[in-house]
This record gives C-alpha cells, sequence and structure tokens, in this order.
C-alpha cells in the first residue's frame, strides 16, 4: 500500500540509533481515536463535514476508503478532511474494506442511523486479542435494532429502533460510541449507563451536538441521547491525540533530554505522568501543553495496571513497559484490557531486557538494553519499540513498521525534528 502515505513516508521497516538526547519542541497531531468515529459519523448527516486537525494516517485513509465505497466524497488536503456524505447509497461495508481497519465497525451504528440498514464483516480476532462485539450487538437489540449475525457477518435493521436504557457490563469505547450514533437521529431517549468516559467519546459527542444533536454527559458514565429530527453541516476541529503526547514523553523520559509538547490536555494522560514523575522524570503541566524533562536515569515503576478510563489507558503500557525496561530496579505491569497485549515484551527482550510474562501480568528487571532486531507487533508496540531503541546501546531495526504508519503522522519526522537518530525504510531496504 506505499500510496496510502501517512506523514509523507510509508515504512516497513524503522531504523534507530540509540542515546541522543531529545531536545526540542512538537506539534501533537489530531486524535486518531476521535478521528475515526467522528469520520463515521460524518455519514450520518447526509450532508457536508469539514474536519480540521486531521492526522494523515493509514487508518485515516482506510476510512476514507469506506467513505467513498458507501457512495460519499471525501478529500483530505493537508490536514483538513472534507466528507459530503449525500451521495450515500449503500449500507454495506465490503469485508476487504473492513479488514484494513478494527475499528470499521463504528460504521455499523452510522449506517444504521442514516440507511435503516447496515451490514459488515468481522475479520476476527486481532493482534491484540479476540475484540468481540457483543456488547455493541446486545445494546443494539435492547433498543430494537435486528442483529442478524451469522458466520464472520453481521446484518442489522432499525426499523423498530427505539429508544430506552442500556447498562453496559463493560464500558466499552467502541460499544459506546456505536450506540451514539445509532440513537442520535430518529426518535426517542436513550441513556448509557456504565458509558465509556474517555476523552474521545466527549469529543464525539461535541461533533455530533455540531451538527445538531442532542447527546449529554459525555466523560461521565451516563450518557443520554434526545434523537433530534435532523443533522447539519458542520466544521470541527478534532482534540489533540493524547497517546501521541504520552509516546514523545516516554521516550523524553527514556532516552533523557526536554521535550516540551502542544497542544496537549495534560489531565488526559494524568496516569502516565504520574508514573513518569514517580520514575523521577520531571513534568510540567501547562493548561494546553506539557514538558517532561529527563535525565535518563529513572527508577522502575513498581507497579503500572490498565483499566477504562480514568485508569491507566492500554494504549500506552507498551510504551510504560519501554521506560520501565530501562530504569532501575523492578516493576510489574497487568494489562487489564486486551487479552493478547504483551507480545512485545518478548521483543524488548532481544534488546536485552529482562522481563518475564505470566498470562496478563509482566515482571520486568530493568537494566541496559542494547540495539537488535525486533518486530512491531502492532501499532503502540511499534512506537514502544522505538522508545527503548532511543534509551539503548546501539542500531536497533524495527520491523512491520507500517503498524506505525496507522497511528503516527510523521513519527520519523517528529523524532529527528528533537535529535533522534531514526530512519523510515520501506521495501526496499
Ligand atoms: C480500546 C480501549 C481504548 C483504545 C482502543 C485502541 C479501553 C476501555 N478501550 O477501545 O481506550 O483507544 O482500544 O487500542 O481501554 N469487549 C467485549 N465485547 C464487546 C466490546 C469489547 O468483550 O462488544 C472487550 C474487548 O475484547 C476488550 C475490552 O472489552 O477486552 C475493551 O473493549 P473496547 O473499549 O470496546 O475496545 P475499543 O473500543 O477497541
Amino acid at each position: 500500500m506505499p500510496d496510502i502515505v501517512a506523514g509523507g513516508i510509508y515504512m516497513s521497516a524503522v531504523k534507530i540509533i540509540g542515546k541522543n538526547k531529545l531536545d526540542g519542541s512538537v506539534r501533537i497531531q489530531g486524535c486518531k481515536n476521535s478521528v475515526l468515529p467522528i469520520i463515521a459519523a460524518s455519514v450520518v448527516s447526509g450532508g457536508r463535514s469539514v474536519i480540521h486537525n486531521c492526522p494523515r494516517l493509514s487508518d485515516v485513509f482506510s476510512s476514507i476508503a469506506i467513505l467513498r465505497d458507501l457512495g460519499a466524497k471525501a478529500d483530505l488536503c493537508g490536514n483538513t478532511l472534507t466528507i459530503d456524505s449525500s451521495g450515500v447509497n449503500s449500507d454495506t461495508v465490503r469485508p476487504e474494506l473492513m479488514s484494513a481497519m478494527r475499528s470499521s465497525v463504528i460504521f455499523l451504528g452510522a449506517l444504521l442511523s442514516r440507511c435503516g440498514a447496515a451490514c459488515i464483516s468481522m475479520p476476527g480476532g486481532c493482534d491484540i486479542g479476540a475484540r468481540p462485539i457483543d456488547i455493541h450487538l446486545d445494546a443494539f437489540s435492547r433498543l430494537g435494532v435486528d442483529v442478524d449475525s451469522r458466520g464472520t457477518s453481521v446484518c442489522c435493521s432499525a426499523s423498530n429502533l427505539h429508544g430506552g436504557s442500556v447498562a453496559l457490563p463493560f464500558p466499552s469505547v467502541g460499544a459506546t460510541e456505536n450506540i451514539m450514533l445509532l440513537s442520535c437521529v430518529g426518535r426517542g431517549v436513550t441513556t448509557i449507563y456504565n458509558a465509556a468516559k474517555e476523552p474521545e467519546i466527549e469529543d464525539l459527542q461535541n461533533f455530533l451536538n455540531g451538527m445538531g444533536a442532542r447527546v449529554f454527559g459525555a466523560g461521565s458514565g451516563v450518557i443520554t441521547i434526545y434523537a433530534a429530527k435532523k443533522l447539519y453541516d458542520i466544521e470541527y476541529t478534532v482534540m489533540p491525540d493524547r497517546i501521541e503526547a504520552a509516546t514523545f514523553a516516554c521516550a523524553a523520559a527514556a532516552a533523557g533530554g526536554s521535550v516540551y509538547m502542544n497542544p496537549v490536555v495534560p489531565e488526559h494522560i494524568s496516569p502516565v505522568l504520574n508514573v513518569l514523575e514517580g520514575c523521577g522524570a520531571k513534568v510540567v503541566r501547562y493548561a494546553s501543553s506539557l514538558l517532561v524533562v529527563s535525565d535518563g536515569m529513572l527508577n522502575c515503576a513498581p507497579f503500572v495496571a490498565t483499566g477504562p478510563y480514568p485508569g491507566f489507558p492500554t494504549d500506552a503500557q507498551s510504551l510504560v513497559m519501554s521506560v520501565m525496561s530501562v530504569s532501575h530496579g523492578s516493576g510489574v505491569i497487568v494489562e487489564n484490557i486486551f487479552e493478547n497485549r504483551l507480545r512485545h515484551a518478548y521483543e524488548l527482550c532481544k534488546m536485552g531486557a529482562d522481563i518475564s510474562v505470566h498470562g496478563r501480568r509482566a515482571v520486568i528487571n530493568g537494566g541496559e538494553l542494547h540495539g537488535a532486531h525486533a518486530s512491531a507487533c502492532d501499532l503502540r508496540s511499534g512506537a514502544a519499540l522505538a522508545v527503548a531503541a532511543f534509551a539503548a546501546d546501539g542500531e536497533t531495526r524495527i520491523d512491520k513498521a507500517e503498524y506505525i504508519n496507522r497511528g503516527y503522522d510523521g513519527f520519523t519526522e517528529k523524532f529527528r525534528s528533537i535529535g533522534a537518530n531514526i530512519e523510515g525504510m520501506n521495501d526496499d531496504g
């Protein structure tokens, strides 16, 4: 897919020579985990959506491919994505488009809202876990949606859709977003109990309300959606990406140096910043920016356990594992969200890390790392290996770096601009 270019470079591998201090300032991109549901939400209005601060990621390009296949027009110019969804003439996301991006399940709620019916295929398990959608479909059924799930395909009809209350057994981010999209137009009032509280849910609420929806409570565990008769055109700016900020914060802490990030809402990554401070990094939180200063001599965090927001984000778990691997002392990480998201531990061990994994628990004995030939297992683990490589002695090659293109706009360029010795390579070497 070399034509799908994130940040100007399609990378199949990344080469890093470690031990450079990171110094300087980086601009934080628009939030990947916000913009993907927002792109799906643009289908609901049947109008024009102008989305500013859209990061240039392969997942965004996959979403644009879905939009176009559904009959919408979509153009990404710089960081502004303009979508005209008036021409949507299909309620089906084709399997080959679905499989390119796991989070395309969000189109189910959007298409049901827009077309009254929707079909998607389930790509099955992914690299970090099985990722079922039973919570989404159970909630849909409670709201009157007819769900026909056969093998890998799911077809739904919303002809009997009504409002109501749904209590989620787990505060699933995707299910909360899907219910918001399903219920924002039509009739009735829908209340989601035990809703996900992630900041990205609030960004989606703001986008929907900007189109004329009436969604309240995002950021709390109870979200109420009063169905609107119609939605309108919108111009919207996506919030900053808290996980990109966490990535630069972890890199600065591990490699040493002084990195200023802007714009950032520091509160969105409080658990990550608290861990880095506990390790010995200096963290200065401004209203909408962040400074991390470190001499690279850290103490290992004793215990980190991931959880739903405002808990420690699963997306930053691998990043902090890299930090712990280059710290003095020992610590434990427990991954509570995804059952298969500790595989980067084995890749870090190739760099000399001392980590043992027992189920969802990893025990890390910090120390010195050296360069090695490692491989990304998923988007965030690719970034985490880079964080480790910045702090390691010698040269590291990270394969499967196309994962990094899924979530980081200009990864190598931004790190180079603050002093990292990093180079992206394509298939030709
Ligand atoms: C999750 C993260 C989100 C992160 C994103 C990308 C949480 C709570 N969610 O969102 O912060 O940005 O991954 O890495 O941290 N589950 C079910 N049935 C369902 C839906 C989910 O069993 O129908 C389970 C999943 O298998 C997983 C957990 O619930 O173990 C979290 O799921 P969910 O929040 O829905 O995942 P994402 O929306 O992908």
